[in-house]
């Protein structure tokens, strides 16, 4: 089958089997199919993160374990459950739709509930980090389920022990969100408020803030819907304060926001833009014209031509600036799949 439906990039590879995955149990069925086929797994959520570069002789399982539902209430706080497979601003609407807040910031970011721990998502000042609870997972080895708390999830910026020491060993199947009937915005990105502004919001609701939040991703963003992308392709590099200092003194233009007490994060879009790639094609893929962090395919195009076009730029950045641009997609090809 064609995975092409199943991945922003609208990348046209096949997979020798597909299962859909509606439940825990399907989780069990389809691990014991897998081994006795001895067939390697992929376990694939939204397909918003992932960039397929060739076929797969494997059994894919999209995850679609739907449900949101409210686990318990003290107070303001509330803690709010969804399946892995609910679409992540779905699951932001519903959020807000009960009065909710904490994940507004998080609003229209591709992808499922079960994946977005996996890399922290997180934009506009919020990270997932900032409201998880926990999460439901299954361990493939065994089969047995185990619930993750903040302390055993290890996140760090687009990091979890999911991409880390415990890479392919469990399939997350539900995920539980602390959030508040009470809103304490967070307006600290400046786009964010600049829009509010424009907005006439002085003192924003949970609504508004995700409405701004829309309106600035629809105006620098591609929608995958109409153009194959999968957000950023690269994570912002994390440099010392020497070197940004270094740096600054040649390009007084780089921007940096603070990242603990000795490093500086910078936008790798500043220097894709300055290497020149910003709205560059190469044949059937290319680089946005609005956020040159994200690569984009005009259609038809081939998951190693975007790897190929993501190496020459990483290899101009690092010529340039001396920083090696790493990767914040996942490349998928046959020996990225989870051996049983
Ligand atoms: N910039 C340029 N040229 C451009 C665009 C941006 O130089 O054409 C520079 C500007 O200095 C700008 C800065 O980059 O101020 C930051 O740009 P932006 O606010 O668009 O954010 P970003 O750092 O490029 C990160 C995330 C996004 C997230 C936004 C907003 C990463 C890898 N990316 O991008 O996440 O939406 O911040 O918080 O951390 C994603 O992960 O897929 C994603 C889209």
């Amino acid at each position: 089958i064609s995975l092409k439906a199943y991945n922003t990039f609208g990348i046209d590879v096949k997979a020798k089997f597909f299962t859909e995955i509606r439940s825990k149990e399907d989780v069990l069925e389809a691990i014991t199919f897998a081994k006795n086929a001895e067939l390697p797994i992929l376990i694939l959520g939204g397909g918003s993160n992932v960039l397929f570069t060739s076929d797969l002789e494997a059994l894919v399982l999209k995850i679609n374990i739907e449900g949101i539902g409210q686990i318990k209430q003290v107070n303001n706080k509330v803690i709010l459950a969804a399946g892995a497979g609910v679409i992540w601003h779905d699951f932001v609407l519903y959020s807000l739709e009960h009065n909710l807040a904490g994940i507004e910031n998080l609003s229209l970011i591709p992808g499922t509930v079960g994946a977005a721990p996996m890399q922290n998502i997180g934009a506009y000042g919020v990270e997932i980090k900032a409201v998880f609870h926990s999460l439901e997972a299954i361990e493939i080895s065994t089969g047995i389920s185990k619930t993750f708390f903040p302390k055993d999830v290890n996140f760090g910026y687009r990091e979890s022990v999911f991409k880390k020491d415990l890479k392919g060993k469990y399939i997350i199947y539900k995920v539980n969100f602390n959030l508040s009937t009470s809103h304490e915005p967070n307006i600290s990105y400046g786009d964010i408020q600049k829009v509010l502004e424009e907005m006439n919001h002085a003192s924003p609701t949970a609504k508004n803030i995700s409405e701004a939040v829309i309106s600035i991703r629809q105006s620098k963003l591609p929608d995958p819907k109409f153009i194959g992308n999968a957000g950023s392709f690269f994570k912002n590099p994390i440099i010392t304060t020497e070197i940004y200092n270094e740096l600054k003194h040649t390009y007084p233009a780089l921007p940096g926001y603070p990242n603990g007490p000795s490093h500086i994060k910078i936008p790798a879009a500043f220097l894709i833009e300055n290497t020149g790639w910003k709205g560059k094609k190469i044949g059937k893929v290319g680089v946005h014209d609005k956020q040159p962090l994200v690569l984009v395919n005009h259609g038809g195009g081939k998951g190693k031509d975007i790897l190929e076009l993501s190496q020459k730029i990483q290899l101009d950045v690092q010529n340039k600036f001396g920083i090696f641009l790493e990767r914040e997609v996942n490349l998928i090809n046959d020996k990225s799949l989870i051996h049983l």
